[in-house]
């Protein structure tokens, strides 16, 4: 089944949102595969985020995502990748839903709290970027018998 990285960012740890970003995926229905409290090197932020190398926030998204620990979760279920980008929110805070992590929580662009892959090609690099060859460790869950028909 489709799996998805999603990172709580520095900001996110520092205000102690570990466990409602965590809880609200949870609560979803999604199962939590790998979890990990990392603080990131700006060699291995710049490789997740290579694709933005040359935007003109670009080193100051490096220095804040470096600036403290990150909580890196894989998570696992039916179409995680656009329902986790949805439960997190439009990138910029002020154009994210109320009901949504980053509309409920956050306000600058620069401070989002938190990251999700943006599709089911880069949620396979980033979790192996992140956790390397066993980027997930399966188990059955009883309750997916209550969450999927
Ligand atoms: P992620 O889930 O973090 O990858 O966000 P995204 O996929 O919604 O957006 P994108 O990959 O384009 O940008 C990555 C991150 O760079 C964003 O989450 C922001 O933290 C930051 N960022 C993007 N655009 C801007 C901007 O215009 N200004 C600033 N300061 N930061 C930005
Ligand atoms: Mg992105």
């Amino acid at each position: 089944t489709e799996q998805t990285f999603i990172m709580v960012k520095p900001d996110g740890v520092q205000r102690g949102l570990v466990g409602e970003i965590v809880g609200r995926f949870e609560k979803r229905g999604y199962q939590l595969v790998n979890a990990k409290m990392v603080h990131a090197s700006q060699e291995h932020l710049e490789q997740h985020y290579a694709d933005l190398k040359g935007k003109p926030f670009f080193p100051g998204l490096i220095k804040y995502m470096a600036s403290g620990p990150v909580f890196a979760t894989v998570w696992q279920g039916k179409d995680v990748v656009k329902q986790g980008r949805a439960l997190l929110g439009a990138t910029n805070p002020l154009a994210s839903a109320p009901g949504t992590i980053r509309g409920d929580f956050a306000i600058d662009v620069g401070r989002n709290i938190c990251h999700g892959s943006d599709s089911v090609e880069s949620a396979k690099k980033e979790i192996s970027l992140w956790f390397g060859q066993d980027g997930s460790i399966p188990y059955k869950r009883a309750v997916d018998a209550w969450i999927y028909e």
